[in-house]
């Protein structure tokens, strides 16, 4: 049997999200509830809290999405849902909604790897945002968000090598907790990301962990930590005058270890296309230092539209259809996992 149209399901942490996906990886839509506010006074998100609003927000959600696309069940072929990796009591009112509602409309289903999800983004396209031009795999991606920092070669479907992750802290992470000190707010990669347009980024001389180091790995607690006790060093007006070189610099130190392994890799590889994905692909800077670094290697770099970087539903849609045409469905007793199955990805040297 061909699937065609899948409605997928996205809660692997603060994101509810569904969505109405094609098989060529066209979204007819896409539908996410944020629950930034909900997390913001603990400058985190708190797992409970999470799972809670999962299931206030899901079933609405889906029956908006319904509505809104004019769709019932009878032009929905199956279901996909991220069932891993990724907070267990978020995943798991996904996962529970997901075997329900395929039992109920009698359709198949199949949980996904919310990280391979990431890594297949660049297929999707919308009536606002048409599919990149002669895109195909394989490919280098860096996969950045709050709870994630991996560089992969994308071979093909189901092929995934990781070159190296992070050992610590996610890149998102790192400037959360670093907008946390400076009381910018959560999440505060996008205030570091503003105020770090008018700073200067040479102001402060902070670490880059593991630059230059013979491995595509990251490390940013080094650099976290020695940027909050900078700022730990300084008076409360001392930190208001130099907010904007604070950010800047930090933000500067980020970008140039993301760009140094991404660059390593690439000369290593010689992968002439290299995606960026997750939440952090939207900070200004790095997209200035990658599309200048790729125009003059003359790379192709494709950056998804940002809806479909951050968490999202639609990309689960589209890795799962892709796997549910090759034969793949799971059984009623699948259970989320916090961690990825050992055989999802090829996996790097550790150091
Ligand atoms: O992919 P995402 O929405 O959710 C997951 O963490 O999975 O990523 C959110 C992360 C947060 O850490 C946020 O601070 C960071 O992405 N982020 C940014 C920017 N926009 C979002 N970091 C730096 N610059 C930005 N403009
Ligand atoms: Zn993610």
């Amino acid at each position: 049997m061909s699937f065609q149209t899948v409605l997928a399901i996205e809660t692997s942490c603060d994101d509810t999200s569904v969505a109405i996906v094609r098989r060529d990886g066209f979204v007819v839509s896409c539908l996410s509830a944020n629950q930034d506010l909900a997390h913001q006074p603990f400058g985190g998100v708190v797992p409970e809290i999470a799972s809670r609003n999962h299931t206030l927000q899901l079933l609405p959600l889906i029956e908006e999405l319904l509505r809104k696309t004019k769709m019932d069940w009878e032009h929905i072929d199956a279901l996909a849902v991220t069932s891993r990796p990724g907070l267990i009591g978020s995943l798991l009112v996904g996962v529970v909604t997901a075997k329900t509602l395929a039992l109920a409309k009698n359709k198949p289903f199949l949980g996904v790897n919310h990280l391979e999800a990431h890594l297949l983004a660049p297929f999707l396209h919308d009536e606002q945002s048409p599919a990149p031009v002669e895109f195909d795999y394989p490919y280098l991606a860096l996969a950045i968000s709050g709870g994630h920092t991996q560089l992969y070669l994308v071979q093909e479907l189901g092929k995934y090598q990781v070159l190296g992750r992070t050992v610590d802290d996610a890149a998102g992470e790192a400037f959360d907790k670093f907008a946390k000190i400076l009381g910018l707010g959560f999440p505060g990669g996008v205030q570091v990301d503003r105020l770090s347009m008018t700073g200067n980024p040479k102001a402060y001389v902070f670490p880059r962990p593991m630059k230059g180091e013979d491995h595509f790995h990251f490390s940013f607690s080094g650099l976290k930590a020695a940027a909050i006790r900078r700022v730990e060093q300084m008076s409360k007006d001392e930190v208001q005058m130099n907010l904007k070189d604070l950010c800047a610099s930090f933000q500067e130190a980020v970008v140039d270890s993301l760009m140094d392994r991404l660059m390593r890799a690439e000369s290593k590889y010689h992968l002439r296309k290299i995606v960026l994905t997750g939440g952090v692909s939207a900070n200004t800077r790095l997209r200035e230092v990658a599309s200048a670094w790729a125009k003059k290697n003359k790379l192709s770099l494709v950056i998804p539209p940002i809806r479909y970087c951050t968490d999202n539903a639609a990309m689960v849609g589209y890795a799962g259809l892709l796997r549910l045409n090759r034969g793949e469905k799971s059984e009623h007793d699948l259970s989320p996992t916090a961690s990825s199955w050992p055989n999802d990805f090829i996996e790097a040297d550790t150091i």
